[in-house]
């Protein structure tokens, strides 16, 4: 998607070759026409799913989230990360460990927003080594619900999320898709864009 990797080329900051910075526009402040834009992205890659049901995890997966469901007409549904008061009982339970942060979480959804025949949009801000999106997935199945497919806003390609989703079989759509961030710079999959660590974008 060519407008959010040009927001990633002007606003990105490179913090290693690991890790990519975007609190600029998804992970603090919140960019709300790019976040349209990018609903309007996954609503026409998922327009023929006949999806009932959007599914994240708190807290930035929630805005991208969002405007996807608004386009669908279907609820959004986030999973927590932190127990609730009143959620107590009676939810699915998954753990996820994240690599990036080196944190277990123990994510949750009401087993009352679930169920069988929901076809379930999973969607998240960035994709590392695909806990996550694995997390979200394993929950869809207890309920006995069907995952149509997993959009991602930005893949980091080089970690192995990617490939581990395609190897299990789910259908992976992502809107940016980062190859490298070597050199404090950014190279896309698709077209090799480079971002400078000062975001002044130049083309290789
Ligand atoms: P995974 O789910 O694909 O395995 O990813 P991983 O465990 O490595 O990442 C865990 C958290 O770190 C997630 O946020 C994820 O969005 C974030 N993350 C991973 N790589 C990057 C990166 O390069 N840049 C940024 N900005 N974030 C990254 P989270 O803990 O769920 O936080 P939040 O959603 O509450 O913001």
């Amino acid at each position: 998607m060519k407008l959010l990797q040009e927001k990633i080329q002007a606003e990105g900051i490179v913090l290693s070759d690991q890790v990519l910075k975007v609190d600029s526009f998804l992970n603090h402040q919140i960019d709300p026409q790019l976040m349209l834009a990018i609903g309007k992205e996954f609503v026409s890659r998922f327009a023929q799913d006949q999806i009932t049901k959007v599914l994240t995890i708190e807290s930035s997966g929630i805005a991208p989230a969002i405007m996807t469901a608004m386009l669908l007409n279907v609820p959004l549904l986030f999973a927590r990360k932190q127990k609730s008061l009143t959620l107590q009982n009676n939810v699915y339970v998954e753990q996820v460990h994240s690599f990036t942060k080196q944190v277990t979480n123990e994510i949750t959804v009401s087993k009352k927003f679930l169920e069988e025949g929901d076809k379930v949009l999973i969607i998240d801000d960035f994709l590392a080594h695909g806990e996550a999106a694995f997390g979200l997935a394993k929950i869809v199945r207890q309920a006995g619900a069907e995952v149509a497919g997993i959009g991602i806003v930005i893949e980091k390609s080089f970690q192995n999320g990617r490939a581990k989703l395609d190897d299990a079989g789910f259908r992976v759509e992502s809107l940016a898709r980062i190859k490298s961030l070597t050199d404090g710079q950014v190279r896309f999959v698709e077209d090799s864009a480079v971002l400078t660590a000062e975001g002044n974008g130049s083309h290789a």
